[in-house]
């Protein structure tokens, strides 16, 4: 292994940076060149490596967001362009790629390796951690203390006035995120795609606990709509005669500064990745499991799903909130 490339792709996740630089900090400690690619896969068509050393990397590990930048490259879709990036790749002599990204970031990989690339190791970076086969994935943790943080102040305001509110968080399909900060918040309700509640039923629910409670707050996971709180809001409002103030966090929840948990599993995965390059390793993510760091298969489009499915948590926060 004498060259390697590190790129970031699809939605950006505080650690990021911290997963860069331990990549780059781990490559050179083995003599092995390091190059950042820009922009994501993007970067890679239009060839933008740029070279890495300790200082590239310096002072990065407080950051959100990604210092080479990334990017949703429609492009790599097409075999023809994966195809030409692969051909820079071996015309550079680049021996080994490292994709800190989502699992479509990872099917982005699997393909190019198909189609002539280097071999490839994912880093999983989502503030979803919905990525099949790990535990966890880096920016989870920062996101879900900066949603917290939100809802707290939201709950000054609620029950200062009285107000019922209703926080909107991120999730691309999956509940982790609101499941999280829903509990932690101390939610009333916690409405994620996996387990679905009707309408009506939530409205029965609302009437029955504003009989004892003044306000209450609804977490709900954006699911494959984002802004769809505004519907439940609006539904809400027609079943019962709660007047629910809509707050959707959107992406203030993508930025900031990463948490100590996220930048410990960014140096550990970082580490980790460039090993299993060296180790002849392809096609596989660095992933955490019962606190550990292993590597795991890249997981399958076709089966691999990872959903919220421990539906005991959305019951005992009903015990303790209700
Ligand atoms: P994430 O990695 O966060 O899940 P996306 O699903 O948007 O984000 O994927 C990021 C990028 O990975 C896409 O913009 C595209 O360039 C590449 N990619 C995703 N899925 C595929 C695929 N099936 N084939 C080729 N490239 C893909
Ligand atoms: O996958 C991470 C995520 O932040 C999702 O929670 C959200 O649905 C999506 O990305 C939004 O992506 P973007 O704003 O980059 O299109």
């Amino acid at each position: 292994m004498k060259k390697i490339v590190v790129l970031t792709s699809g939605g950006d996740a505080p650690g990021m940076n911290a997963a860069i630089r331990s990549v780059v900090r781990t490559a050179l400690h083995y003599n092995i060149e390091v190059f950042g690619c820009k922009h994501g896969y993007k970067g890679l068509v239009d060839q933008e490596l740029i070279p890495m050393n300790r200082l590239s990397v310096a002072n990065t590990i407080q950051m959100g967001g990604t210092v080479l930048k990334t990017n949703r490259c429609e492009g790599f879709y097409k075999q023809d362009v994966r195809m030409k990036a692969a051909r820079f790749l071996a015309d550079q002599k680049i021996d080994g790629l490292i994709v800190v990204g989502g699992d479509g970031s990872f099917r982005g990989a699997s393909k190019l390796r198909a189609d002539g690339g280097p071999p490839v190791i994912g880093i999983p970076a989502t503030i979803d951690n919905d990525i099949f086969g790990t535990d966890y994935t880096i920016g989870f943790d920062t996101a879900r203390n900066t949603a917290l943080q939100a809802i707290d102040r939201i709950r000054d305001t609620a029950s200062s006035h009285d107000r019922d509110f209703m926080i909107e968080v991120m999730g691309r399909n999956t509940g982790f995120l609101a499941v999280e900060v829903g509990i932690a918040g101390g939610a009333e309700f916690i409405l994620i795609p996996e387990f679905d509640l009707p309408i009506e039923r939530l409205a029965e629910r609302v009437k029955n606990l504003s009989k004892h409670k003044p306000t209450s707050i609804i977490v709900v996971a954006e699911g494959d709509k984002p802004g769809r709180s505004m519907e439940i809001a609006e539904q809400l409002g027609k079943l019962t005669d709660k007047f629910y103030k809509v707050c959707i966090l959107g992406h203030t929840q993508r930025g900031g500064s990463p948490t100590a948990m996220d930048r410990k599993y960014a140096a550990m995965m970082g580490y980790k990745a460039v090993h299993a390059l060296i180790d002849g390793e392809s096609d596989k993510m660095t992933a955490i499991h019962r606190a550990r760091i292993e590597l795991a298969p890249f997981p399958d489009p076709e089966k691999d799903f990872r959903r919220f499915d421990d539906e005991e948590l959305i019951k005992m926060n009903v015990v303790i909130c209700h």
